[in-house]
C-alpha cells in the first residue's frame, strides 16, 4: 500500500506475522478493571462543579496555534517546547490543546456568553496534550477536570473555586494533600515587582540560561528547585510584600473565607505556575504521596486573559485537576474509589430454552438500572459460576427447565451464600432489594 506521510501501510493480505503496534510513548491506556475508576473518579469532580452551578462546556481538542502563543505565554515551556502543533491539509498551524482555559475564553468571547449573566459558569473535561518528558505521573495525554467563572472580581468567587476543588478531592475520599496559595498581584503592582525582583537576580552569579529565565520571567527563578539557586534567593523580595491595597485586601478576604470555610492551605509566596495568565488569587493542590509530579490541580484568576484574547476587558478564575494524577494519589493512599464490581447480576442460564427465557429478565432488570450480564456459549454450571464472581455479582439468577416450568428464578445470593426461588414477576423488586443490602 501507498505511503502515507511517511508512515508505510502494509497490506494485511501479503503480511505473515505483522508486528504489533504499542500506544505513543508517555501516553497512557485505562484498562478494566481500573478504567471504572478512572470514569467515577471524572464524573464526580464534574458533579460537584454542576453542585456550584457550573455548566458543562464540550471544547475542541485541537484549537487554531495562535489561541495559546497569545492566551497561554509564548515564554511559558507548555508553548515553547511542549506543544502538538502541526499543519493540517489546508496549511492551517493548529494544536492539540494543551490545557483549558485559553479554549474556554476564546468559545466565551465567540459566542458572546460573557454578554449575559455575570459570572459565566462552565466546567469542562477531557484530554489535554503536553510534549514533556514521560515519568510516572507526566503523561504526553492527560486528563483535567476543570472550572472557569469568568467576569466578576469577588473575592469569595475566588473562595468558591478553590473550596470546590477542595470539596472534588475529598469527594473521591483524598486526603495527604495540601493547599498552597499565593497572590501573584495585579497591573497595579506587579510591573514595579517584578523589577526590583529582576534588579535582584541580575546582582547574583546566575548561570547564562537562569539569568535569561530572569529576564523572562523573573518570578519563575523563585521556584527553581536546585538547593544553591534557592539559597541565593532566599532573600529575595517577594510578591506578596508588594501587593496593592487593592490586591492586599482581595487576598486577605479570600484567605479570611477560607478559614471560615474550613479550607486548611498554607501560602507559598515563591508558588509559581506554569502558565503565563496568572494574577491575583494563584493556587496548587500538591499530593505528598507522588514523588516529583505532585500537583494534583492548581489554578488562579487571570483578569487580563480574555483582553489577551480580543474580548472584553473581564476577569476570571477557574482551576484544573489532574485526573491521572488523582488515580495515582488513590493508589498512594491504598485506598479504593467507587464501585469496583463489574455488575450487580449474572445470568446462567442451563440450555437454549433457559437462555431465551433468561435474555429478557436481563432486559427487563437492566432497565431498572440494575447492571447484568450473562454467561456465553456453552460454560456448565461451574464454568458460569466463576464467571459470576469474576463479575462481582451480587446474585446469579440460574434458570433450568425446572425453574422455567414453575416460572421461577433460582436467585444464589453470591455474597450470603443462600439461594431463593423467586417467581418471575416479583425478579425486579427481589433483586433491587438484594443489590441494594
Ligand atoms: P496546570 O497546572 O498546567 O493548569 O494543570 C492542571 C493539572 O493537570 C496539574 O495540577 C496536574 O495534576 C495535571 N497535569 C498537568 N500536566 C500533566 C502531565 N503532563 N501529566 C499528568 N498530569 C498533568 C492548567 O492546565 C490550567 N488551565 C488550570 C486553570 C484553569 N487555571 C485557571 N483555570
Amino acid at each position: 500500500m501507498e505511503n502515507f506521510r511517511g508512515v508505510k501501510i502494509v497490506g494485511v493480505t501479503n503480511a505473515k506475522k505483522l508486528p504489533t503496534i504499542a500506544a505513543p510513548k508517555g501516553v497512557p491506556d485505562y484498562l478494566p478493571p481500573q478504567s471504572p475508576t478512572f470514569l467515577q473518579v471524572r464524573d464526580t469532580f464534574a458533579h460537584q462543579s454542576h453542585l456550584a452551578g457550573y455548566e458543562h462546556i464540550e471544547l475542541p481538542v485541537f484549537e487554531d496555534t495562535h489561541l495559546f502563543a497569545r492566551g497561554v505565554g509564548e515564554s511559558t515551556d507548555v508553548v515553547s517546547k511542549e506543544m502538538y502543533t502541526f499543519a493540517d491539509r489546508g496549511d492551517r498551524s493548529v494544536t492539540l490543546r494543551p490545557e483549558g482555559t485559553a479554549g474556554v475564553m476564546r468559545a466565551v468571547i465567540e459566542h458572546n456568553l460573557d454578554r449575559g449573566q455575570l459570572p459565566v459558569k462552565l466546567s469542562y473535561y477531557g484530554p489535554f496534550f503536553r510534549y514533556e518528558r514521560p515519568q510516572a505521573g507526566r503523561y504526553r495525554q492527560l486528563q483535567q477536570v476543570g472550572v472557569e467563572a469568568i467576569g466578576v472580581d469577588d473575592p469569595y468567587l475566588d473562595a468558591e473555586v478553590i473550596a470546590l476543588a477542595d470539596a472534588s478531592l475529598r469527594a473521591i475520599g483524598l486526603e495527604g494533600y495540601r493547599l498552597e496559595l499565593t497572590s501573584l498581584g495585579d497591573e497595579s503592582c506587579r510591573p514595579a515587582y517584578r523589577e526590583k525582583l529582576q534588579e535582584f537576580l541580575f546582582k547574583l552569579p546566575l548561570d547564562e540560561a537562569t539569568k535569561e529565565r530572569a529576564r523572562i520571567n523573573p518570578l519563575r527563578v523563585l521556584d527553581d528547585k536546585r538547593p544553591e539557586v534557592q539559597e541565593m534567593t532566599a532573600d529575595a523580595p517577594l510578591m506578596v510584600d508588594h501587593l496593592s491595597p487593592e490586591s492586599q485586601q482581595h487576598f486577605e478576604t479570600l484567605t479570611g473565607v477560607l478559614e471560615d470555610l474550613g479550607v486548611a492551605f498554607t501560602i507559598n509566596p515563591r508558588l509559581v505556575r506554569g502558565l503565563d495568565y496568572y494574577t491575583k488569587s494563584t493556587f496548587e493542590f500538591v499530593h505528598d504521596g507522588l514523588g516529583a509530579q505532585s500537583g494534583i490541580g492548581g489554578g488562579g484568576r487571570y483578569d487580563g486573559l480574555m483582553a489577551q484574547l480580543g474580548g472584553q476587558e473581564l476577569s476570571g478564575i477557574g482551576y484544573a485537576l489532574g485526573v491521572d494524577r488523582c488515580l495515582l494519589a488513590l493508589e498512594a493512599e491504598n485506598k479504593q474509589f467507587g464501585r469496583q464490581t463489574r455488575v450487580d447480576v449474572y445470568g446462567v442460564a442451563m440450555g437454549e430454552d433457559a437462555k431465551r427465557a433468561l435474555m429478557p429478565m436481563l432486559n427487563t432488570l437492566r432497565a431498572a438500572g440494575i447492571r447484568c450480564d450473562m454467561a456465553f456459549g456453552d460454560r456448565g454450571l461451574k464454568g458460569a459460576m466463576k464467571g459470576a464472581d469474576r463479575a462481582g455479582a451480587a446474585c446469579a439468577l440460574v434458570v433450568g427447565d425446572r425453574e422455567l416450568e414453575q416460572g421461577v428464578v433460582a436467585v444464589k445470593n453470591l455474597r450470603e451464600h443462600t439461594q431463593e426461588m423467586v417467581e418471575q414477576h416479583a425478579l425486579v423488586d427481589y433483586v433491587q432489594r438484594l443489590v441494594a443490602s
